[in-house]
């Protein structure tokens, strides 16, 4: 009778063992297949985000990061923004503020735009972005324009968050500004 009894604890103890390891192996699986991967380029924190969009003159400075993305959408074909990213159809964008136009040794620009003569700030963008071909004839950058005036502010901020570098005083500002917690 009392043996009896024990029989079911027994196979619950049992039960309750083999499910652990079973949960045990289960968790190791995934962790014995991922390969190491490399880290992500750094990226900004919110506080620097919004520190080197402060950077920029009015209205940029109130430009709207997320629709900024979305509108970049429309360059992605033709171009990279990341650090040391490849040419495409037209040249890597990292850096290209305060970068004279048609400066990249490896990208192979049109003539008027390598001696255009110009360093692209904000303004000079919004222009370009606005109609390319009126902005500079002879260019050959194949692509009708951003028309809409929110969009190309918002495109102008996104770009200067994700290609401009975070300088030191950036980071410090950025430092200065962020809530303590
Ligand atoms: C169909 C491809 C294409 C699309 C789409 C496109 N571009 Fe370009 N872009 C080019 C080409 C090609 C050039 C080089 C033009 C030249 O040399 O005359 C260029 C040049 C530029 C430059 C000048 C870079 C420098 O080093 O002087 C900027 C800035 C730029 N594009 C921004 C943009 C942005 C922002 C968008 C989206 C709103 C965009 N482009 C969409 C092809 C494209």
């Amino acid at each position: 009778m009392e043996f009896a009894m024990r029989i079911p604890l027994i196979l619950t103890s049992v039960l309750t063992a083999s499910l652990a390891l079973a949960a045990c192996g289960d968790n190791a699986a995934p962790a014995a297949d991922a390969t190491p991967k490399a880290p992500p380029p750094p990226a900004l924190t919110e506080a620097e985000k919004v520190a080197v969009l402060a950077t920029l003159p009015a209205p940029y400075n109130a430009g709207d990061l997320e629709n900024g993305r979305r509108a970049f959408a429309r360059c992605r074909s033709c171009h990279t923004i990341t650090p040391g990213g490849p040419n495409m159809a037209g040249p890597n964008l990292y850096g290209v503020f305060g970068r004279q136009a048609g400066a990249l040794d490896k990208y192979s620009y049109s003539h008027a735009l390598r001696s255009a003569g110009f360093t692209w700030d904000a303004d000079k963008l919004d222009h370009w972005l606005e109609n390319p071909k009126t902005f500079l004839p002879g260019n050959k950058m194949t692509f009708a324009g951003l028309r809409d005036a929110t969009d190309r502010r918002d495109v102008i901020a996104f770009l200067k968050v994700e290609t401009g570098y975070a300088s030191e005083t950036t980071k410090a500002a950025a430092t200065a500004t962020a809530p303590a917690s």
